[in-house]
């Protein structure tokens, strides 16, 4: 008889019996059940205040990225992230980074946006603007809904309204404009919207329906910028003019921007990862600011300046908190925080951006240079290895002997190694 998964009352049972349940259905045995139900570092009675129906948690490699000077003040990077290589070349990056004295940042501050939607308007013109008439009422009326937040000096400061002709007639959206300070904010301009949403249906005479954030999060902004001497960038100045080519090619077709805009997302959301913050919210905030013209777009620039260097500049929505949420309550993300050494959320905003723009020149410089393929494969070639056999420094041995013969196998692998037991 096939299995349900049709469970009554999961997510009431004890840990243990969600384990046995699972056990049951995917016929897993002693070993296997030995991976769930623990955990060394957040503890897994954590793990079930944070999520439900918890069976144990899972673990990523946490890497430490040297060399990042941001606004003249060197930083270690931890980094949580699955991906080889993403780790090495952002320390790689960084150093020549350095030659321009690193990174230099700012930002717009963390001004997140709400949505009020109004529907059933036969007059949405009229609608829009007996809203913003009442934009001081609609801010007092918002900043009653969070003190602790005013009394930090956020809140909301400003209000928009948009007509939007949409498939489903006209649409009156509101958008709060709230500083949520050190918080991600969603909680904070989500109570906000709520509370909203009867006062304008009173003042329009629509329906309001969605009230909910904007994951475009384009008045929280972050940037950073950097210079890199021509004689600091291997193998040679001459990669400088591949360097601006491959951004150009990204700026102007979606396809290369969207493995362009991942490489960068491959450090800013491994940071995020690490922070404990909402991975989601920044990969959707970057996709989105990136197509903002229309088109999809690379969120780097890189020229070359007058003297001949490489300039690099990134500016992209990074909604991060470091208040609530995973933030506090993950003894790693408070961990990864301390090392940053950052107190506002806007200090960890920009180091975010400078990783992505670091990765980016990292990604770029061997694309413009010796491609990929070299760096994976070497990494690929150990993998074999130790597939044939080697142990220890046989690895790396038999790995760069793979390389150089250009013949990354299993069979070339075991001989070598077997000519180098027979040494
Ligand atoms: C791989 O994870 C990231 C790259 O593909 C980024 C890029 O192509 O710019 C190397």
């Amino acid at each position: 008889m096939a299995k349900t998964s049709r469970i009554s009352g999961f997510h009431k049972m004890s840990l243990q019996e969600r384990i046995q349940v699972l056990r049951d259905f995917a016929d897993l045995n002693d070993q296997d059940v030995a991976l769930l139900g623990q955990s060394a570092v957040l503890g897994i009675e954590t793990a079930e205040r944070m999520i439900e129906n918890v069976i144990g948690t899972f673990e990523l490699p946490l890497g430490l990225v040297p060399n990042m000077a941001v606004n003249g003040r060197d930083i270690l990077v931890p980094l949580a992230v699955e991906e080889s290589s993403v780790v090495a070349a952002l320390a790689n990056a960084a150093k020549m980074a350095r030659s321009g004295g690193g990174f230099f940042t700012s930002s717009s501050g963390p001004i997140m946006i709400a949505q009020i939607q109004t529907v059933g308007l036969s007059d949405p013109f009229a609608a829009k603007l007996k809203i913003l008439e009442r934009r001081d009422e609609i801010i007092a009326l918002a900043n009653e809904q969070d003190p602790v937040l005013v009394k930090l000096g956020g809140g909301c400061q400003d209000i928009e309204v948009r007509v939007l002709d949409s498939a489903a007639g006209p649409m009156v959206v509101t958008h709060i404009l709230v500083d949520t300070r050190d918080a991600m904010g969603a909680n904070a301009v989500n109570t906000m919207a709520e509370a909203l949403a009867p006062h304008i249906e009173g003042w329009t005479g629509g329906r309001v329906f969605l009230r909910i954030l904007s994951n475009l999060a384009d008045r929280r902004l972050a940037r950073a910028r950097c210079l890199v001497k021509k004689d600091a960038i291997p193998p040679g100045p001459e990669v400088i003019d591949g360097i601006v080519t491959a951004w150009a090619f990204a700026d102007a077709d979606p396809y290369r921007a969207a493995t362009h805009n991942k490489g960068i997302m491959n450090g800013v959301s491994a940071l995020v990862v690490a922070t404990g913050n909402d991975f989601r919210a920044i990969e959707a905030g970057a996709h989105s600011f990136a197509a903002r013209t229309g088109r999809y777009r690379s969120l780097t620039t890189w020229e070359k300046n007058r003297d001949g260097d490489l300039v690099g500049s990134i500016e992209m929505p990074l909604a991060v908190g470091l208040v609530g949420g995973a933030t506090v309550i993950h003894p790693l993300a408070k961990l990864v925080i301390k090392i940053l050494g950052v107190k506002t959320a806007r200090e960890l905003a920009e180091i975010g951006a400078a990783v992505g723009l670091c990765q980016n020149l990292a990604a770029l410089r061997v694309l413009a240079a010796e491609g990929v393929q070299r760096g994976h494969m070497s990494l690929h070639a150990k993998n074999i290895a130790v597939m044939a056999g080697a142990r220890d420094r046989e690895i790396d041995e038999v790995a760069r002997r793979l390389v150089e013969e250009g013949k990354v196998r299993v069979d070339r692998a075991e001989a070598i190694l077997k000519e180098i037991r027979g040494r």
